[in-house]
């Protein structure tokens, strides 16, 4: 097991990396109040949720909200599902809520935790390679507006975040590579020599490996702790975090959300910031190259579905990342070494856009 710590301006908080824990356990001393609201979904809790309700229950009183699974289920509606749970059970401020499964599960139980009497405690145990490895951590919390992904949040830190490696071994295929756009995003951005460290140990990853794939997730969490504890708001470098994300985010809007998984929409996103960052002669050919044929070996997509140029150009205004009508990219300027910057071509980027 290995712990590591996120270190906000207003609040400390512990990452713990495991496997085989006894999951109420080592909740249970991050748990303030006698209340326990577990929030799942119908997939994940038939396969958790049992023992860590049992365990809690012999020390607290423990309620769970059970939301119906799917992105397109991240909306008012459904955090309105988890006040009415709240409030029937007449819970007080010191409810801890307890976020059982993977982002979609993540970000709407930490907003309800933001919003619910202006913000109650709240532990994540995040249960998809994602989550374990970004958005658990971090204190990014949310929902979708029809017309925008993640348009309505807080920020908001846990109390505690829990990534057992167990879980991983009932994610799917498809969500594992989805989690490892995210994971290859670390190495883009920050960290070349965790690239070739990737390259050396993909195989291993994609068939979960314990060793590797619990030192991956402690890598990422780790890069993840340190930008946090720099810019816990997004006023500077927290930004570099969503490479690939602007370009994802177009594609995700506008194939329906939960047509496209979120790291796979990243994938894409990716290799498009390396086409632009590349003809804007930042990084070479073969750097693109070898990203796409990293995310290759993560059975992730590389080519972004049939949208035109000036449609995604559009959708892209809708990035939070948007500054008095300017757009900004996250780009690189070398293979683990991003940029937030609104120095491209307009015309090379309708041009990726159009490939
Ligand atoms: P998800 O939560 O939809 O989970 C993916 C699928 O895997 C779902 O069907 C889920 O039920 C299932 N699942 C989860 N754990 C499982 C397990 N152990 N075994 C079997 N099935 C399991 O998707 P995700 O990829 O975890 O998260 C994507 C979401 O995270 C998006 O909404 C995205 O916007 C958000 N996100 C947030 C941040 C942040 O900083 N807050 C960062 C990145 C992504
Ligand atoms: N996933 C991007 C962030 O947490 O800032």
């Amino acid at each position: 097991m290995q712990t590591l710590t996120v270190q906000t301006p207003s609040h400390a908080y512990p990452i713990h990396i495991t496997s085989r824990e006894n999951w109420g356990e080592a909740v249970r001393p991050f748990i303030k109040g006698k209340q326990v609201m577990i929030v799942s979904n119908d997939t994940v809790a038939p396969l958790y949720l049992e023992p860590l309700q049992t365990n809690l229950a012999q020390t607290h009183t423990v309620q769970t909200v059970i939301l119906p699974d799917g992105e397109q289920y991240k909306n008012q509606a459904h955090i309105d599902r988890i006040y009415d749970a709240l409030m029937d059970a007449h819970a007080s401020r010191d409810v801890t809520l307890i976020a059982l499964g993977g982002g979609v599960i993540g970000d709407m139980t930490g907003f309800a935790s933001a919003s619910f009497m202006r913000g109650v405690n709240f532990i994540q145990i995040p249960t998809t390679l994602l989550a374990q490895v970004d958005s658990s951590v971090g204190g990014k919390t949310g929902i979708n507006h029809p017309k925008g992904k993640n348009m309505i949040g807080a920020f908001w830190q846990p109390q505690f975040v829990l990534c057992d490696m167990n879980t991983l071994k009932t994610l799917p295929r498809r969500e594992l590579s989805a989690g490892m756009a995210e994971v290859i995003k670390y190495a883009l951005i920050m960290d070349a020599g965790f690239l070739t460290w990737l390259e050396d140990n993909m195989d291993a990853l994609m068939t979960l490996d314990e060793t590797v794939i619990g030192e991956a997730v402690a890598r990422c969490c780790q890069h993840k702790a340190d930008v946090v504890a720099e810019d816990e708001r997004e006023a500077g470098k927290r930004a570099l975090l969503n490479f690939g994300h602007t370009f994802g985010h177009v594609i995700e809007t506008h194939e329906g959300y939960g047509n496209w998984l979120h790291g796979e929409a990243v994938a894409v996103g990716m290799v498009q910031a390396c086409q632009l960052s590349q003809v804007m002669g930042w990084i070479t050919d073969a750097d693109t190259q070898r990203v796409i044929r990293l995310l290759e070996r993560a059975d992730l997509p590389t080519k972004p579905p049939a949208i035109d140029a000036s449609t995604a150009r559009n959708l892209m205004m809708h990035d939070k990342k948007v500054k008095s009508g300017t757009l900004r990219l996250i780009l690189l300027k070398a293979l683990g070494e991003a940029v937030v910057t609104s120095d491209f071509d307009e015309t090379k980027l309708l041009a990726v856009l159009g490939d």
